[in-house]
């Protein structure tokens, strides 16, 4: 499963990311980071889900230039994933269920963006299958979890519904902590230059093993995720009546929803400079990348909840952090990245977080 990650991370960076900002370079030209990552993660998990060895596909797929429109699917995503997330904000349930009787408004379109997403994912599953069928054991090789849910058998609508729920959880969350992650780094160039400083002791051509060792460019991505978290917040419903560690009763059927957010910036959690970049605050001691190992501090899921705790932790979590790494060590060693717009961005937590607007950003080579 890594070597499948990571020749897909190897045609989606070196294919596709690294010529188009190679062209931003030349062309002098502003690029909405944002939407630029959005879709380069969209097209990462569409070709880790479902595989790169079907031309049909492709038409699902994004062009990373933002200044093409994304693919339908993208888009259809895009809706349901804002529409839902505005109905668990909704302080009156009421409402959108009124509206999802009526079938209408926002209700309606979150219809159509489910249909649209059902039935394109639906229709590469039948393709898979016929291809599959056709060429037999040649496509054994195929290593995308499509190939592998529809060789171990699965209904095929058991088989669309894990497919769409893959893309969704991975798609939005490590674009969006990049997007942060590349915002923070710009106005802390000491630590922008660590990070180029420990890449330089490995190839360019990152293998696994070179990007599991990255820890002081892990412990920067866990810091900008600590301060502006993919998932803001979550909610869970209890299926019994319990009571939380400090006395709260929870009765059955009650929702309960932490923060990351927040948590990420409590002063008794992280201490009185928890409004900092600081990375080294997930060092054993202070390092210099260049010259000594980076050991990273156990942090427990409780205090940092990221990617969740306890039982239904998030599954792509090492997959997350080799793409971001894959990305982050592959751009900063190449390019300078320069945010055009002084202001803070305003921090949006959607069912996955983002920021309000773009980030527009200018391209150079680092010399
Ligand atoms: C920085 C990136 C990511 C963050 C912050 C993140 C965070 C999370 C969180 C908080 C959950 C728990 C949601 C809940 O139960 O309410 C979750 C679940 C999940 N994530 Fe991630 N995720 C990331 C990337 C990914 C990627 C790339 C994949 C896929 C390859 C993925 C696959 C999953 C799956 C399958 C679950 C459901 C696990 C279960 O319910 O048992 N995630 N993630």
């Amino acid at each position: 499963m890594n070597d499948f990650i990571m020749h897909t991370l190897k045609e989606e960076v070196h294919g596709k990311l690294l010529p188009l900002m190679d062209s931003l370079c030349i062309e002098n030209k502003e690029v909405d980071l944002q939407e630029l990552l959005g879709r380069f993660s969209f097209n990462v998990i569409c070709k880790f889900t479902m595989g790169s060895n079907d031309g049909d596909d492709e038409n699902n797929r994004c062009c990373l230039n933002p200044s093409f429109p994304i693919s339908p699917l993208a888009k259809a995503f895009d809706v349901a994933a804002e529409i839902s997330a505005r109905r668990g904000a909704a302080p009156l349930f009421l409402v959108w269920r009124v509206k999802k009787w009526l079938r209408v408004g926002s209700e309606r379109r979150l219809r159509e963006a489910v249909k649209e997403v059902q039935t394109r994912v639906m229709e590469m599953i039948l393709n898979r299958k016929k291809k599959m069928s056709v060429m037999g054991e040649e496509f054994l090789g195929g290593q995308d979890l499509l190939s592998r849910l529809i060789y171990s058998d699965h209904d095929e609508e058991v088989i669309r519904d894990m497919v769409i729920s893959l893309i969704m959880a991975g798609r939005d969350t490590t674009s969006s902590a990049l997007t942060w992650f590349f915002w923070l780094l710009s106005s802390h160039s000491e630590i922008e230059h660590m990070i180029v400083k420990e890449t330089l002791n490995y190839d360019y051509d990152y293998d696994y093993e070179s990007l599991k060792n990255m820890n002081y460019l892990k412990a920067c991505l866990c810091e900008a995720m600590r301060l502006y978290p993919p998932v803001a917040w979550d909610s869970k419903h209890a299926t019994c009546d319990d009571i939380l560690p400090y006395g709260t009763m929870v009765r059955s059927g009650d929702r309960v929803t932490y923060f990351p957010y927040r948590m990420g910036r409590l002063e008794n959690l992280w201490g009185k400079d928890w409004f900092e970049f600081r990375p080294d605050r997930w060092f054993i001691e202070p390092v210099d990348p260049g010259e000594n190992e980076v050991v990273l501090k156990e942090v427990c899921p409780f205090k940092f909840p990221i990617f969740q705790g306890g039982p239904r932790v998030c599954l792509g979590k090492e997959m997350a952090f080799v793409e971001m790494k894959y990305v982050v060590a592959s751009i900063v060693r190449r390019f300078k990245i320069r945010i055009v717009s002084s202001e803070k961005p305003i921090f949006v937590p959607l069912l996955t977080a983002h920021m309000a607007g773009s980030l527009k950003g200018l391209v150079s080579k680092r010399v």
